[in-house]
């Protein structure tokens, strides 16, 4: 037996390690993965970039670059975070390595052990993973259809003896939630914060998949708001977009936030691959990714009017969710007295697989819920997975009752 850490043995990292599995399972059907499908990804125009490139930039591919990003990719996101309205001119950008690492690096520049981080209730697991690694406190707030919940912010504020770091949001098409808060509740959350010296970090990662061009402005981000008194870091993603395995993200903060990260970065892993960062400039720059985009939100829209349309054929009706408006998952809720895992536990026999409802709360205990991801789910499976799905809800609900009788 090895003298693993404290950190590493936390819970929520071997959870993704378990889903990540479970999602590469050939045989299964998984609505574990929260990924594209393989087969949405732009193979050829992608092909087409690399070899149209000039014999110099080719080279640069293999080469290190500068910290803070390949420059043509942070003019073009400059101009990309310009058209959803972000004061680009006030802050700086830094690419990351996934926004995953724009999350690993913010922790690592303001977090010590034992400081207080404030999420959502239910939360990103990736992110929790970072918090956890990190030794933070963790307290979350519950979120409801429209966001997360006022009140509770609120108090949870009012109780805590020490000023948390920051408080990690989702609000658009959350994950795992699937929602997206109304322009009133982030408002009133940027009024929560203002003057109390918590940090906003604002996870932007789904904003460009609405199913609903008309909806697009609800899309609009809380760091675009101009709040003067609520610090926000806002932090964005290529996984979702052009594909995870490019591993790009970014991050957009005040020029004191960025300086530091810059450095955090440095002691990380130096700077984010020339090659990837070079290959996703061109697609930019090319004006390649609004009409790609257009393309995923048609698919993604597909996929999710066929998964609500055989949930509600098939799913017993004590089972609920809302519909979403963009993203990739829909979460169902149970009756309180089933438990997601139990579900799955029937269900990952019969070849159906999806992520508990406990895999996202911070103390991995409530588990009324469960996550059905539609973005890598092929559309001709979907039915055979709800089926399958619903057969093994009615199953555990059957079972409750005989325990109950
Ligand atoms: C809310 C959220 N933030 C960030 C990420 C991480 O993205 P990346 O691949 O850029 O690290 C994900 C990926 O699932 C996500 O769902």
């Amino acid at each position: 037996m090895y003298a693993f850490s404290n950190a590493v043995n936390s819970m929520h990292s071997e959870d993704i390690k378990q889903l990540m599995k479970q999602a590469s399972g050939k045989s299964l059907i998984s609505f574990a993965g929260g990924m594209p499908n393989n087969d949405l990804f732009p193979v050829k125009q992608i092909d087409d970039i690399y070899n149209s490139l000039p014999e110099d930039i080719k080279k640069l591919c293999f080469q290190y670059g500068p910290t803070s990003g390949y420059p043509p990719l942070i003019k073009s996101l400059e101009s990309y975070l310009k058209n959803k309205g972000l004061a680009v001119e006030d802050n700086r950008i830094l690419i990351t390595t996934g926004s995953l690492q724009a999350i690993s690096i913010i922790t690592q520049e303001f977090v010590n052990e034992g400081d207080i981080i404030l999420t959502e209730n239910p939360s990103f697991l990736g992110a929790l993973s970072v918090f956890e690694t990190a030794r933070a406190e963790i307290h979350s707030i519950p979120i409801d259809k429209d966001g997360i919940d006022i009140e509770a912010l609120k108090s949870k504020i009012e109780s805590l003896d020490r000023k948390p770091k920051f408080l990690y949001v989702t609000p658009n098409y959350h994950n795992p939630a699937g929602i997206i808060y109304t322009p009133e509740r982030k408002k009133e959350l940027l009024e929560v914060l203002a003057g109390t010296g918590i940090i906003l970090l604002e996870d932007d990662a789904y904003s460009d998949l609405y199913f609903n061009e008309e909806e697009q402005h609800l899309t609009k981000s809380m760091k675009s708001y101009g709040a003067k008194d609520v610090e926000i870091i806002y932090t964005g993603s290529f996984s979702k977009i052009l594909g995870p395995g490019f591993r790009l993200g970014f991050m957009l903060s005040s020029e004191e936030i960025f300086e530091k990260a810059e450095t955090v970065k440095q002691a990380m892993d130096a700077c984010t691959s020339n090659f990837m960062q070079i290959l996703a400039n061109e697609f930019l720059a090319q004006h390649k990714l609004e009409p790609y985009l257009k393309f995923l939100r048609n698919e993604y829209l597909e996929r999710k009017n066929l998964l609500q349309k055989h949930l509600k054929t098939y799913m017993p009706k004590e089972i609920t969710w809302n519909e979403p408006k963009g993203g990739f998952y829909i979460w169902l809720k149970l009756p309180s007295h089933i438990k997601s895992t139990e579900i799955f536990n029937e269900s990952v026999t019969k070849g159906v697989v999806f992520v508990t409802g406990r895999t996202f709360d911070p103390a991995s205990k409530k588990d009324d819920r469960l996550r059905l991801s539609f973005s890598n789910m092929p559309k001709d499976s979907i039915e055979k997975g709800v089926i399958i799905l619903s057969e093994a809800i009615k199953k555990v609900l059957e079972n409750s009752k005989i325990e109950s009788l």
